[in-house]
C-alpha cells in the first residue's frame, strides 16, 4: 500500500483509484478542503503537493504518493506564529464573508509569496484566477496579500489577534416543544440557559407570530447575554452588527452578548432573512428587548438565583444612533476559523452512521417517471435504494458510491416538449397574475398617454435581462436525523421557518416535531429554500440513518431556481426644455422590486406583468431591481443625452428624493465626475494602441437605501471592455457596522458585475445547456475592477440593510459608460455574451 505525508503526517492511501479531494476530505477528515464544482473550476478543492497549489478535485489520491500534501489545516505548521502571514492578513483585512473560498485561496495565496515575496496587483490576480469567490471579496484579498507580504517580511505588526471576535455559532439544547410554538411562561428558558432574566418583544400569543419576527434574550447572572433572532446569517454576517445593537443598548461588551440565530426550536419564527430585513426588524426587535432588559435591571441587584421574565408591553426607549458608543463603528478582529478551515458548513457535518444520499432526477424539468428499475443499484454493496411518494433515491455510506448507484438505476421518462426559442416573445404572451412577488402592479399618476402624445420628443426602447443562477459557492446541502419520530434537519437556508413548514407537509408530521438549524452557509443569495433538506429526510426515513444531501455543481444549475428574466418596455417624453413630461413603464416577468420612482415626472405609469415562466424562477439578491434600474436609468441616461443635457446634471435636476441626490453628488464627487465626457469621445493611445474610455452613473432606491454608482470602462479597437473603475455612494440610515455594510457593497458591486457583462444562463430543448461552472462565467479575480465605496451615515433615520440595493445601479452605469465611450447603447443584459461589444 502507498503512502503519503499531509501535513506533516504520514497516511496510508488504501484507494488510490478515489478523487485526492475524496481521500482528504471522507478518510483523513480535512474539511477545510472544500467541494464546489468538481471540475477544476472553482479552486475551492486548492491543497499544495510539494508546495504548489493543485486542484484535489482533479487528482487521484495515488498520485500524491511519496509527495507531501499540505492543507489548510497545516498551513500554519509551516512557520513559527499560531498562523500563516496570509491568514493573518485575510483576518486583518476582513477578506471574507461566507469564509468557504477561503481555505483555497489561503493556500494558493502562500504558494505565491514562497516564490515572489513581493507580488503586483496583477500577478496577484492571476496566481489567484483559478479560485471563485462568489460573496465578491476579491479586492480585500488582494490587499490582504500584499498585507500578508509585508507581515511575512517583518514590515508590519498591525494585525488584528484573531479570537476576540464573535463566538462560534451557539447551539443550544432541544427543548420539548418549539419556542415559538408556545408562551412565554411555558418556555423552558432557565433549563436551557440557566438562571437570569429574559425579556421578549413584542407580546403574542402562540401561534400569532410577527409577521417582521420578534426577540428574546436572556441575560445570566454571569453577565452573559444569550440574544435570539429568527433571521439567519448565509455568510453576510449580520450577526456582527446584531450583536452590537444589543451590546449598544444594554450597555455591554460585545463580547458578552452571543446571538442565536437559525434554530427553529429556540428563535422567534421569522418568515425569512431576505428583502434588506435584518436591520429594519430583527435589529429593531433586538434593540426593544436589549433596552427592556436595562430597564429591569436598572439598580438592580445581581441576578443570581433569579429567575424572571419580561414579555415587554410597552415599547421600551431606545437609545438614539446618534449618542452610539458601540455600533455604529467597526468592530475589530473577526474569528479565525474561515481562514484556518475550522468552520463547520451544513456539507461539513457529520453525524454518527451518517450515509450520502442521491436522487433520481429527470432528464429534464417536468419529465414524469414511467418506470423504474433498481436492481443494479440494490446489488451495490453498502447501497440502500429508497422510494418515498414521487422520490427514488438511493444511500450509501460515502458519496462516490451514491451516485454511481443513483446512475445505475433504469429509468424511462415522459418528457415534455422543449422549451420556447423566443423566450420574450413568450413571456409576453403568456401573462398571469400570481401571488406575493408575482402579482401585478398598475400604478399611474397624472394622464402619461396624452402628456406622451404631446411631448416634442419621445424616446421609447426595449431592455431585457437573462435568466440567473445564484451560483453559491457551497452547492445546497442538507444532514436530516430522526430520533424517536422527531426529526432534525440542518441545512444552509435563509427560510429555516417556511422549510420547517415544507418538512411537514411533505413528509406529514406536526411541526412541532421538527427541528431546522442553519450552520455556517457558503453562500445563497436568495437561492436556498429546502428542496435538499425534504430529500434529506425522506432518505434518512428510508434508511433509518441520518442522510446528508449535498447537491453536485449540475444539480445547483439544474434543480435550483433562476432570477426571472425581464423584459421592460419604457417610453419616456421631453418637453422642449428638456424635462421629463411622461413616463410608460412596463417590467414583464421579473417583478416590481426597484419600482420606486426617484424623479419628479407629472405623468408617469408603472406596471408589472407577471409571466408564466418556462423556466423555474424564483427570489434572487434584489429579485428584479436590478433589472428595473438597469432599464430606467439606462432610459434616463438616453433622455439625458436627448435633451443634451449632462447625465448628472439631467438625474439632479429631475430628482426629487433628497437623500438620494446626496449620495448622487457624493458618489460622482468621489469619482471625480467630469460633465465633459460625451459618447463616442476621441481614441487615446493607452498600452500600445486606441482605446476609448467612457464613464457612466445609475442611481436607485430599494428597500430603504440608496445609491448612485459611477463607472469607467476602457473599449478597444477589437470591441472588447473593460471596467476599470466602480465608485459607489450608498446611505441607508444609521450604519450600524460600517465594515460590514463596505463588504456587503464591495460584493454587491463584483456580484452584480457578473450579470451585466456576461451571467446568463442558456437554455437547450429546455434544460439549462451547459450546468457547469466551466459553462457559466462568474466574476473572477481578473475581472474585478477598483472598487471603492463612499458611505453616508444618518443617524437620524432607521437602519435599512446594505445586501441588496448597492447591487442594482451597477449595470446601468456600466451600460452608460460604454455608450459613452462608443456611442452604443446596449439594452440587453448580460452586455458582453461573448465577450465584446458586436
Ligand atoms: S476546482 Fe475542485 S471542486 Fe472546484
Ligand atoms: S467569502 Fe468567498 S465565496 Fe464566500
Amino acid at each position: 500500500m502507498s503512502s503519503t505525508v499531509v501535513n506533516g503526517k504520514t497516511c496510508e492511501i488504501e484507494r488510490p483509484e478515489a478523487s485526492l479531494l475524496a481521500f482528504l476530505r471522507s478518510e483523513l477528515g480535512l474539511t477545510g478542503v472544500k467541494a464546489g464544482c468538481g471540475e477544476g473550476a472553482c479552486g475551492a478543492c486548492t491543497v499544495l503537493v510539494d508546495g504548489q497549489p493543485v486542484l484535489a478535485c482533479q487528482l487521484r489520491a495515488g498520485q500524491v504518493a511519496d509527495r507531501a500534501v499540505t492543507t489548510i489545516e497545516g498551513l500554519a505548521d509551516a512557520g513559527s506564529e499560531p498562523l500563516h502571514p496570509v491568514q493573518r492578513a485575510l483576518i486583518a483585512e476582513r477578506a471574507s464573508q461566507c469564509g468557504y473560498c477561503t481555505p483555497g485561496i489561503a493556500l494558493r495565496a502562500s504558494a505565491l509569496l514562497a516564490e515572489h515575496p513581493d507580488p503586483g496587483d496583477e500577478q496577484i490576480a492571476a496566481a489567484l484566477d483559478p479560485c471563485l469567490c462568489r460573496c465578491g471579496c476579491q479586492q480585500r484579498i488582494v490587499h490582504a496579500v500584499h498585507r500578508a507580504a509585508a507581515l511575512a517580511r517583518g514590515d508590519d505588526h498591525a494585525d488584528d489577534p484573531p479570537g476576540a471576535g464573535p463566538p462560534a455559532r451557539t447551539v443550544l439544547g432541544r427543548p420539548a416543544r418549539p419556542w415559538d410554538m408556545c408562551g412565554p411562561e411555558e418556555r423552558d428558558w432557565f433549563g436551557v440557559l440557566g438562571d437570569g432574566l429574559v425579556t421578549v418583544w413584542p407580546p403574542s400569543a402562540p401561534g400569532t407570530w410577527p409577521r417582521s419576527g420578534g426577540a428574546w434574550l436572556h441575560v445570566a447572572a454571569s453577565g452573559t447575554v444569550t440574544a435570539f433572532t429568527g433571521k439567519v446569517d448565509v455568510g453576510q454576517d449580520n450577526t456582527t452588527a446584531l450583536r452590537l445593537l444589543v451590546a449598544e443598548e444594554l450597555a455591554v461588551d460585545p463580547a458578552e452578548v452571543r446571538l442565536v440565530q437559525g434554530d427553529t426550536d429556540l428563535c422567534p419564527y421569522d418568515q425569512g432573512t431576505f428583502g434588506s430585513r435584518s436591520m429594519p426588524d430583527a435589529g429593531q426587535a433586538l434593540r426593544r428587548a436589549a433596552a427592556g432588559a436595562r430597564e429591569v435591571l436598572a439598580g438592580r441587584a445581581p441576578l443570581a438565583g433569579t429567575r424572571r421574565v419580561e414579555v415587554l408591553a410597552a415599547e421600551p426607549p431606545l437609545t438614539s444612533p446618534s449618542r452610539w458608543t458601540t455600533a455604529g463603528r467597526p468592530y475589530p478582529a473577526p474569528r479565525a476559523d474561515a481562514v484556518t478551515g475550522t468552520r463547520c458548513f451544513v456539507s461539513d457535518l457529520r453525524r454518527p452512521g451518517l450515509r450520502h444520499g442521491a436522487v433520481l432526477r429527470p432528464p429534464v424539468p417536468g419529465a414524469v417517471l414511467r418506470t423504474v428499475d433498481t436492481r443494479a443499484a440494490e446489488a451495490m454493496p453498502g447501497v440502500i435504494v429508497v422510494r418515498d411518494g414521487e422520490l427514488v433515491g438511493v444511500t450509501a455510506p460515502d458519496p462516490g458510491t451514491a451516485r454511481r448507484a443513483v446512475a445505475a438505476i433504469g429509468a424511462d421518462w415522459d418528457q415534455p416538449g422543449s422549451g420556447p426559442a423566443d423566450l420574450p416573445a413568450y413571456l409576453r404572451a403568456h401573462p398571469v397574475d400570481g401571488e406575493g412577488w408575482q402579482r401585478a402592479v398598475d400604478s399611474r399618476a397624472g394622464d402619461p398617454e396624452a402628456a406622451l402624445a404631446a411631448a416634442p420628443t419621445a424616446v421609447q426602447a426595449t431592455y431585457t435581462t437573462a435568466y440567473l443562477a445564484h451560483v453559491p459557492l457551497e452547492t445546497r446541502a442538507a444532514v436530516a436525523e430522526w430520533e424517536d419520530g422527531r426529526l432534525t434537519v440542518w441545512t444552509g437556508t435563509n427560510v429555516p421557518f417556511a422549510v420547517r413548514a415544507r418538512l411537514s407537509q411533505e413528509l406529514g408530521i406536526g411541526e412541532a416535531a421538527i427541528r431546522v438549524i442553519v450552520p455556517p452557509v457558503g453562500g445563497g443569495f436568495g437561492g436556498k429554500h429546502g428542496d435538499e433538506a425534504i430529500e434529506a429526510a425522506r432518505l434518512a426515513r428510508g434508511a433509518g440513518r441520518p442522510v446528508m444531501v449535498h447537491w453536485s455543481r449540475a444539480e445547483e444549475f439544474q434543480w435550483g431556481y433562476l432570477r426571472p428574466m425581464a423584459v421592460i418596455d419604457v417610453c419616456a417624453g421631453l418637453d422642449a426644455a428638456g424635462s421629463i413630461t411622461a413616463w410608460d413603464f412596463l417590467d414583464i416577468n421579473a417583478g416590481a422590486s426597484g419600482f420606486d420612482f426617484p424623479y419628479a415626472v407629472p405623468n408617469r405609469r408603472l406596471r408589472y406583468q407577471p409571466a408564466a415562466s418556462p423556466h423555474a424562477q424564483g427570489p434572487y439578491r434584489a429579485l428584479a431591481a436590478t433589472a428595473n434600474t438597469f432599464a430606467r436609468e439606462s432610459h434616463i441616461d438616453a433622455l439625458a443625452y436627448a435633451a443634451g443635457t449632462d447625465p448628472l446634471r439631467f438625474r439632479l435636476r429631475h430628482l426629487d428624493d433628497e437623500r438620494l441626490a446626496d449620495v448622487l453628488r457624493a458618489a460622482a464627487g468621489r469619482f471625480g465626475w467630469q460633465p465633459s465626457w460625451r459618447p463616442a469621445g476621441r481614441p487615446v493611445w493607452q498600452d500600445g494602441q486606441w482605446v476609448w474610455r467612457g464613464a457612466g452613473l445609475a442611481i436607485g432606491l430599494e428597500k430603504g437605501g440608496r445609491v448612485a454608482t459611477c463607472a469607467e470602462v476602457v473599449v478597444d479597437g477589437t470591441g472588447q471592455v473593460r471596467v476599470r473603475r466602480i465608485v459607489t455612494g450608498y446611505e441607508c440610515g444609521a450604519i450600524v457596522n460600517p465594515d460590514t455594510v463596505t463588504s456587503q457593497i464591495e460584493g454587491g458591486m463584483v456580484m452584480a458585475l457578473g450579470g451585466a457583462l456576461f451571467e446568463s444562463v442558456e437554455f437547450s430543448h429546455g434544460r439549462i445547456a451547459r450546468p457547469s461552472l466551466s459553462g457559466y462565467r462568474v466574476p473572477r479575480f481578473t475581472d474585478v475592477p477598483e472598487l471603492d465605496v463612499v458611505l453616508l451615515d444618518r443617524p437620524d433615520l432607521p437602519s435599512a440593510g446594505a445586501g441588496e440595493t448597492p447591487l442594482i445601479a451597477v449595470a446601468p452605469a456600466v451600460a452608460n459608460a460604454i455608450f459613452a465611450a462608443t456611442g452604443r447603447r446596449l439594452r440587453s443584459l448580460p452586455l458582453l455574451p461573448e465577450g465584446r461589444i458586436r
